[in-house]
């Protein structure tokens, strides 16, 4: 008899999102089960729990999913998670906090594409500006384009203070720099763009970030992209179905959500498709979604 996929759902919050336990299921999980309000201190114990239940050749029909709010906090539960391992008792792991690490993957694997196609350039030495980088999405948005050589600015909505820890933590984990700016003022926030190649807009839902004015004088802005699909949009004049169309009254051209929706969506589905066919227990983090995301972009 085939063995049952399983799926152990762990998140720090309160309630495991229906979004990822519809996906896991239609991926093809058996069995999800989700654990809520669990702490880092209680990752081991799980994991270690789950993979001493079944025999090791079925460690690859077993696996864990990392939820949550919080980037540096699912990075440390994916790390616990995969030092809990007791080999041959090994199981996949995948961590995916509010779908952040595939929609990140999504929107600069989006921009690439882009940069390439209408600009022929990469995102090395890009100039980024990344807006709502205190949430989960612009924290990772912004090590992915900084792991790729872009310039990195975070900006913070409320002043720099909080942006600055952001970029030492981004700094200590991956060794990569990013530069943080004040964007707590309408002037503040135009600077920001007007220096800017790319803008990569991942603040909260139904929120308005830039308006046209901001944009409009941008000389070197290239690329607008922005993954807010509740109305206002996060960037006024982007549109929710915009792939590479320019925006209205700017030079640039822009990304909407629901482009960008479209490849996180498959980024996410086909990495828990990969770790249910997959012939070792596997790892997934917001790099194996981006490898993934630039397959599914091109
Ligand atoms: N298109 C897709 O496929 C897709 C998938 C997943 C998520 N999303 C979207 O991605 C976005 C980011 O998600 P998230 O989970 O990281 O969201 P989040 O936690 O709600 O916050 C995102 C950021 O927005 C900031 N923010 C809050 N109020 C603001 C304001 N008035 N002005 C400017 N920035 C403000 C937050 O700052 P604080 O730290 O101060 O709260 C944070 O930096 C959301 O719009 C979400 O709907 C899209």
């Amino acid at each position: 008899m085939a063995r049952k996929h399983i799926l152990h759902m762990l998140t720090p919050l309160r309630h495991m999102s229906p979004f990822d336990v519809n996906m896991a299921v239609d991926a093809g999980y058996d069995v999800v089960v989700p654990y809520v309000e669990v702490g880092l201190a209680e990752v081991t114990g799980l994991v270690q729990d789950a993979i001493f239940s079944r025999p090791p050749d079925a460690g690859v029909n077993t696996g864990i999913f990392i939820a949550g709010k919080d980037a540096a906090l699912a990075l440390d539960m994916f790390a616990a998670a995969k030092k809990a391992m007791v080999p041959p008792f090994k199981i996949s792991v995948f961590a995916d906090p509010a779908g952040s690490f595939t929609t990140a993957a999504a929107m600069v694997a989006k921009t690439e594409k882009l940069l390439r196609s209408k600009f022929e350039r990469t995102l090395d030495n890009t100039r980024i500006t990344v807006f709502g980088a205190t949430g989960v999405v612009g924290y990772c948005t912004a090590v992915i384009a900084a792991r790729e050589g872009a310039e990195v600015t975070l900006v913070g909505h409320d002043g720099v203070e909080r942006v600055t820890k952001i970029a030492a933590d981004i700094k200590r984990r991956f060794d990569v720099d990013t530069w943080p700016v004040d964007g707590s003022s309408d002037d503040r926030k135009k600077d920001a763009v007007h220096a800017s190649q790319v803008v990569l807009s991942a603040a909260k839902a139904g929120i308005q970030v830039l308006s046209r004015d901001q944009l409009s004088q941008a000389q070197d802005l290239l690329i607008a992209a922005d993954v807010n699909a509740v109305p206002p949009a996060g960037i006024e004049g982007l549109g929710v179905s915009a792939n590479g169309d320019p925006i209205e009254a700017t030079r640039a051209v822009g990304i909407g959500p629901l482009a960008i929706g479209n490849v996180k969506y498959k980024t996410e589905f086909g990495l828990f498709q990969k770790m249910i066919g997959a012939e070792k227990p596997v790892a997934y983090d917001f790099q194996d979604a981006f490898t993934l995301a630039r397959e599914i972009a091109k």
